[in-house]
């Protein structure tokens, strides 16, 4: 794969003068940033205006489960467009009816009813207001080890740090420590006991916050951004039980983890749970045209049958966003990507990644599954010691950014966070892209190496 354009580095430099003057971006000291001008993209790979190419070990920000550019999905884009660009959200579309459909048919159990959003954290905010209308009851109970978005809502329950600068009181949100074996927050040395454990402190912080005053306990079914921790076995199995016991609704959010991401359409098919409400977004469409949804048992959706949902928005079921959603679901069907994200987990990703962990003193563990995986980088593998603190930044963080730098310099363009490195290419990555990842890894570890003790 080569880029198609010439370098062009006057080009870029344009593109980085407007960005700079005008626009504003994520989670950023705005004068601190330099963003990298992006002149193209196809498949796992994408190139700025100087003819540097990297491969994306991210996924955009875990979301093109099917790469950069894929012509099908262009193509059904642009037949869109031509055909109707969009239409309100109260009537009934072709693509929207369709989404739905292919949507339904792969969520697990009786979710069969498909609310449209414009993206991850509306999908929450929905699932949320549904949980407290269908109960009555207010409180949402969310993981200290979670991402759930970026308004309101979504941002209170977030556990990461990101939810700091915005945490107004958490309005009606309790957060609990979710298993985590390899930083088990309960002294746990084996799954089972971690399992068993993160189990009794969840039914205990219910017993203590009042189980009729809780709507909804929401949960990553794998957390992603916070550290890419599969549940052990029975851990959801549980919550579930403990759900059906007080009457609490179970949102399962799978914004990251669905779609292909862990080698399943979704993530609770791992572990035999069926939610009350799913959320999803990203990998549905891969992000071609912003979509984003909850899926909705019938319980839930009948509590709306007659009283009307106080809820909506302008471009729910946008039909250029269904109709990307219907080519990206057809090509994931036609082209096995979600069986190629979990043999590449398996046998390729995997395993290679264990490998690097022999070798290289700063990995402390390797987890994951499909094609989502976390390094969890250490100073020392006896104590664990992370390789920087928590949230660290500036000088603290230097290893990290040296990591990065590392891994950039040899043509990969990793994922991370505090410190981890996450590998999630692809779903549709090919052997090949995953040992060239795994070769520029090694050299960037290298360098992470050089700060263990
Ligand atoms: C698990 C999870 N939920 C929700 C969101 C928010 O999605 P969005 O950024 O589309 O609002 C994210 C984004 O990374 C996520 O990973």
């Amino acid at each position: 794969m080569t880029p198609h354009v010439e370098p062009d580095p006057q080009a870029g430099a344009a593109v980085k003068a407007a960005d700079r003057a005008h626009v504003f971006h994520s989670w950023s000291a705005q004068g601190l940033i330099d963003p990298l001008a992006v002149a193209g993209a196809e498949g796992s790979y994408f190139w700025d205006y100087d003819g540097n190419r990297y491969l994306d070990f991210t996924s955009g920000l875990v979301y093109t489960n099917i790469g950069y550019q894929h012509p099908k999905v262009v193509a059904a884009i642009q037949e869109q467009a031509g055909k109707l660009a969009t239409f309100a959200p109260a009537f009934a579309v072709d693509v929207r009816s369709e989404a739905a459909r292919l949507i339904a048919e792969r969520t697990p159990g009786d979710l069969d009813k498909i609310f449209f959003t414009n993206g991850g954290a509306e999908a929450v905010e929905n699932a949320v207001r549904m949980a407290r209308l269908h109960t009555g009851r207010t409180k949402v109970l969310s993981a200290y080890r979670s991402y759930h978005g970026a308004t309101s809502t979504a941002i209170n329950l977030t556990g990461d740090p990101r939810r700091w600068a915005s945490d107004n009181g958490s309005a009606g949100v309790v957060r609990f420590w979710a298993p985590f074996l390899y930083r088990s927050p309960f002294y746990a040395t084996t799954e089972a006991e971690e399992s068993a454990r993160a189990l009794q402190h969840l039914e205990d912080t219910i017993a203590f916050e009042g189980p009729a005053t809780i709507a909804a306990i929401i949960l990553e079914t794998v957390p992603g951004t916070a550290g890419i921790m599969t549940p052990p076995p029975g851990y959801l199995a549980g919550v579930r039980e403990i759900c059906d016991k007080y009457g609490i609704v179970f949102i399962l959010d799978e914004v990251m983890a669905g779609f292909g991401r862990t080698g399943k359409w979704f993530a609770a098919e791992h572990f035999d749970v069926v939610p009350d409400l799913m959320t999803f977004a990203k990998g549905v469409n891969s992000g071609y045209v912003p979509l984003g949804g909850v899926a909705i048992n019938a319980e839930i959706a009948a509590t709306f049958d007659k009283r009307p949902y106080p809820g909506g928005l302008t471009y729910s079921g946008h039909p250029l966003a269904c109709a990307a959603a219907v080519a990206t679901i057809n090509v994931m069907a036609d082209e096995k990507v979600v069986e190629n994200a979990a043999h590449i987990g398996e046998n390729v990703l995997g395993p290679g990644l264990r490998e690097l962990a022999e070798r290289h003193p700063s990995v402390g563990e390797v987890r994951g599954t499909g094609v989502f995986w976390a390094l969890d980088l250490v100073k020392n593998k006896e104590t664990r010691e992370p390789l920087v603190p928590y949230n660290a930044a500036g000088e603290a963080n230097a290893p990290m950014a040296a990591l990065g730098a590392a891994a950039k310099k040899n043509g990969l363009w990793p994922f991370i966070n505090m410190n981890r490195t996450h590998a999630v290419p692809a779903c549709n990555v090919s052997e090949a892209e995953v040992k060239e990842g795994l070769a520029a890894l090694d050299a960037a570890l290298s360098v992470a190496d050089e700060h263990t003790a």
